[in-house]
Order: C-alpha cells, then sequence, then structure tokens
C-alpha cells in the first residue's frame, strides 16, 4: 500500500486534543503517516472549535491559505471536522468550495471511510448528525465502541499521560455558550468502557490519565439493575489500576461539586489534588443572565467545601469579563471573587457573542471591546499576581513531578542532545522546569524548587534518591 501522507491541526479544548488522536489512530490503519506541513500532505484535516469568534476566524483564513494548493493539486482532499463543521455545515462549502469534507464531532469515526469515498470519486461529503433523539444507552456504546478504543500515542505530547472521554455533549445551555448545540446532548459513558481503555493504556505504559467531560463531575451512568456509578465511583474503580499513577478530571461544574467527590479525592491518593471549576463572573446579575444556576455566594460555599476537605487542593477558574450588561460594578465583583478565591491561575476570556446561542438572541453584546480589553487585562494583572504569591512558598520545598519532555525553549533548540532543560508536572497540575536527562522522560521524580513566577517553578532533580524519603504533594 502506497504511503498516504496527512496533516492535521487542531485548535479548542482538550476534548479535540483527544478527537484528533482518534481520528489519527483510525487513519494510521489505512496507512497514513503524520507530516509536518498541509504543503505535502495528501489529506488536510482541520479540527475545528467554534467557542469564540477568534477560533472560527483562524480556521478560514487557514482555509483561505489552502485554496491556491487545491488549484495546483486537485488530489488535495480538504477536511473540517468539530465544532465549527457542525455549527456552519453547508457554509463552509459556501465559503471555501474547494473543502471535500466536513465531519461533525458525532460522526468522526466515519473519516476514514468517508476520505475512501472521496478519492474513489464521491465527491464533497456532509457528515453533521448529531442525533439529538440520541439518549438511550445503546446509542452512547454505538458511538463510543466504534470509535474510542483506538489510541495513538504519537499524537499526545507524552506517550505517559493521556485523556479518557467519560461524557459527551453538555446539558447545562449557559446563555453564551455553543458547545450544547455543537456536541449535543449530555451523555455519560459505560464504566466498563472506561475500565477497559485505562487498563489498556495502563498497559501501554501511560501513567496518568486525565477524565474529560464538559461538566465532568455530573457524572453519572445508570445500570440496567438501577444502580448508578458516580464519578467519585469512578475514581474509586481507575484508582485499583496498576501502572496508573495519577488522575485527573476536567472540567468541574460549580453546582455538582458534591461532598462524595471531595471525599473521594482526598481519599484517594492517585487522585490529583487539582480543581478545575469556572466560576465566570463574580456578579449575580451576570451570573443569572448566563443561566449558570448558581449564586455567587453558592460559589463561595463550595470553595468553603473545597477547603475544609482539601485544604492544599489547587483550584483554578474560567472567567468571561464583558458579558452582556456587564457594568463597573459587576466587574469589580468578579475582581473581588478572585482576590477572595485566590485560584492557581485562571482562564480569561472577553465575550465573543456566538450565534445561535440564547444569549445572542435575549441580549445585547453592549460592553464596548476596548472595555472588555481593559478589565480581560486588569483581571489577568491581578490573577497573576496572586499566582506568583501562591508559588513563593515551593522556593526549598521537594516536590514530585511526572516528566513530560523538553521545554517550550529546549524544544526550539533541541539538537538531539541528552541532557537538557525538561519540563514536568506536579500533582497539583504546577509545571515545573529543571536541567535533566531526556531518559528521565515519563518517570516520577523529586525536584528541590528555588525559583518561581506566576507560571512556572524551577528546580533541580533530586540525585540521590533516597528510598524511604516522603515528598510534599504539592
Ligand atoms: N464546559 C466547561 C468549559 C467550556 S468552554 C465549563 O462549563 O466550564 C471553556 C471556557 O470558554 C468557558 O469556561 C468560558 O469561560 C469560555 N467561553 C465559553 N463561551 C464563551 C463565549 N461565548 N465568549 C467567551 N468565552 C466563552
Ligand atoms: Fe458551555 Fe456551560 Fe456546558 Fe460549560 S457547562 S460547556 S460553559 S453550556
Ligand atoms: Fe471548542 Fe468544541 Fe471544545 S467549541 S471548546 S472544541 S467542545
Amino acid at each position: 500500500m502506497p504511503e498516504k501522507k496527512l496533516y492535521i491541526e487542531t485548535v479548542g479544548c482538550q476534548m479535540n486534543m483527544l478527537d484528533s488522536e482518534l481520528v489519527v489512530a483510525s487513519l494510521r490503519q489505512r496507512g497514513y503517516q503524520i507530516v509536518k506541513s498541509a504543503k505535502e500532505a495528501d489529506t488536510v484535516l482541520f479540527n475545528t472549535c467554534s467557542v469564540r469568534q477568534h477560533a472560527e476566524d483562524k480556521i478560514y483564513s487557514a482555509l483561505g491559505r489552502l485554496k491556491h494548493a487545491k488549484t495546483h493539486n486537485p488530489d488535495k482532499i480538504i477536511g473540517v471536522m468539530g465544532c465549527m463543521a457542525q455549527k456552519d455545515q453547508e457554509l463552509i462549502f459556501r465559503r471555501a468550495p474547494y473543502v471535500d469534507l466536513i465531519v461533525g464531532p458525532g460522526q468522526l469515526h466515519q473519516v476514514p471511510d468517508l476520505i475512501d469515498e472521496i478519492q474513489s470519486g464521491g465527491g464533497q461529503k456532509i457528515e453533521v448528525s448529531l442525533d439529538r433523539a440520541a439518549g438511550t444507552r445503546t446509542d452512547v456504546a454505538q458511538s463510543f465502541e466504534s470509535y474510542d478504543p483506538l489510541r495513538d500515542p504519537a499524537m499526545r505530547p507524552t506517550p505517559y499521560q493521556a485523556f479518557v472521554r467519560i461524557m459527551i455533549g453538555c446539558d447545562k445551555f449557559c446563555t453564551y455558550c455553543i458547545v450544547p448545540k455543537v456536541r449535543g446532548p449530555e451523555q455519560s459513558r459505560d464504566p466498563e468502557h472506561i475500565m477497559s481503555e485505562s487498563r489498556r493504556l495502563a498497559d501501554e505504559g501511560c501513567r496518568e490519565i486525565t477524565l474529560l467531560g464538559q461538566t465532568v463531575n455530573s457524572y453519572r451512568f445508570r445500570h440496567e439493575s438501577g444502580v448508578t456509578t458516580r464519578l467519585s465511583d469512578l475514581l474509586a474503580q481507575l484508582h485499583e489500576i496498576e501502572g496508573i499513577d495519577r488522575i485527573k478530571f476536567v472540567t468541574n461544574f460549580p453546582k455538582d461539586m458534591t461532598p462524595d467527590l471531595l471525599s473521594a479525592v482526598r481519599d484517594l491518593p492517585k487522585v490529583c489534588q487539582y480543581l478545575h471549576v469556572p466560576a465566570q463572573s463574580g456578579s449575580n446579575d451576570v451570573l443569572k443572565r448566563m443561566k449558570r444556576g448558581y449564586t455567587v455566594e453558592e460559589y463561595r460555599e463550595m470553595m468553603a467545601a473545597i477547603g475544609e476537605t482539601l485544604p492544599n487542593a489547587a483550584v483554578t477558574s474560567d472567567f468571561i469579563v464583558g458579558f452582556c450588561g456587564e457594568t463597573k460594578e459587576d466587574f469589580q465583583q468578579t475582581v473581588d471573587l478572585v482576590q477572595e478565591c485566590r485560584f492557581k491561575n485562571s482562564f480569561i476570556f472577553k465575550y465573543s457573542t456566538r450565534p445561535g446561542t440564547r444569549g445572542a438572541e435575549l441580549f445585547e453584546d453592549d460592553v464596548p471591546e476596548e472595555t472588555k480589553r481593559r478589565r480581560n487585562n486588569e483581571l489577568l494583572a491581578i490573577q497573576n499576581a496572586i499566582s506568583e504569591e501562591d508559588n513563593q512558598p515551593f522556593l526549598g520545598q521537594r516536590v514530585e513531578i511526572l516528566v513530560e519532555g523538553p521545554s517550550k525553549a529546549a524544544q526550539k533548540t533541541d539538537e538531539g542532545q541528552t541532557q537538557l532543560q525538561l519540563t514536568g508536572r506536579t500533582m497539583c497540575d504546577r509545571i515545573v522546569v529543571f536541567e535533566g536527562n531526556r531518559r528521565q522522560v515519563g518517570q516520577i521524580l523529586p525536584v528541590d524548587i528555588y525559583d518561581a513566577n506566576s507560571f512556572t517553578l524551577f528546580g533541580q532533580i533530586v540525585t540521590q534518591h533516597v528510598g524511604t524519603e516522603v515528598y510534599s504533594l504539592a
């Protein structure tokens, strides 16, 4: 079989990174090899995101740049997959008529067959059914079974870390958010399937799994017997898998942060004490318009419950600034919340109106771009100062890290040296940069911290490894 060359570009969240891995795994089975540029590829795929306008603009300009390549080589196949494929559907063909393939996130298992059909002269293909009528267990099993098990460690940042999907879709319908529309209704995956996929990953040498769901802590699987498996139950089961040393889960929904889950995180040593629980805003008026389903007082109570059960946990958040009708006072309340909660870090986004959401229908996008930018910068500066302060107590501490690979700087100048700058992560998701040996990638090692800024701890590997030493689980 002649080798076929595939170039894939991925934007968006961890769900998309996982989807790209699975699509590549299925295409490798058909003889595809990954290449580094669209130019040298026979097939070019974009896995897209619609969460903000900017993410879509990036893909449309990348498509624009390919127009010429397609004129030169009409056999080159260009495909658009994922959330923007689902949202824009045929509009993509209208804006870029040379696109061959449009596939929504629910149909990605069909990509290899669709490409074959196009190559056999089948013309343009579009598969964007979200199967909204789905929701029965059979449908969940089908969509996962036919598609999830094939993995491709080479597509991951390291083979020692992997995402495992435990849910698809979202039912929360926050008014600003396009995700429920493009990813369909929330469905939890059978724990048996999650276990067998995780066991297989462990057998292949993977040491850390990150469970994925848009609202991962809403996970609930009802068995035919009537028994329900919650996320806390699932964590306890996964904890038993030999070879898996670390378990993370993202993203949490504040209202579903239940006591059983917090206790599971406390009692299961392999589960990372790292909780990403986006608040989005500190103002009740804004939260109400966002339809987040909680008040800022309830969010504070949740933070207090985390603090009580998990005093050393790292909590991170997302915020949207400049949502419709956000006043100076509303924004100040967000600042107050950030200052009070002292998140390990926060992702801060300027509101981007999304056609097709309730927010776009109901409210005017009335905060000027300049104000959005100012609020974004202000909140970011406050958060960064907190992150830097919170990293200072690590100076002089010994932490345990999973070594991930060459640092960004080392990747740029990488000439195959064995001794180089590496990065790793602590149990609480703190990034540590240190001088190490390439062979240490994938190991869990003790490091002494000697410097810290907002984003990074700097350390030195502990060479005298005394077997019985106890390290702080930072
Ligand atoms: N399911 C996750 C995150 C989904 S999208 C959750 O519920 O938290 C990731 C982040 O993008 C969101 O937390 C939100 O802060 C941001 N976001 C979503 N829609 C947005 C929009 N229209 N404009 C700006 N930011 C948005
Ligand atoms: Fe979007 Fe809200 Fe669902 Fe998160 S919980 S994916 S923000 S609708
Ligand atoms: Fe984007 Fe889709 Fe994720 S819209 S954030 S890639 S679920």
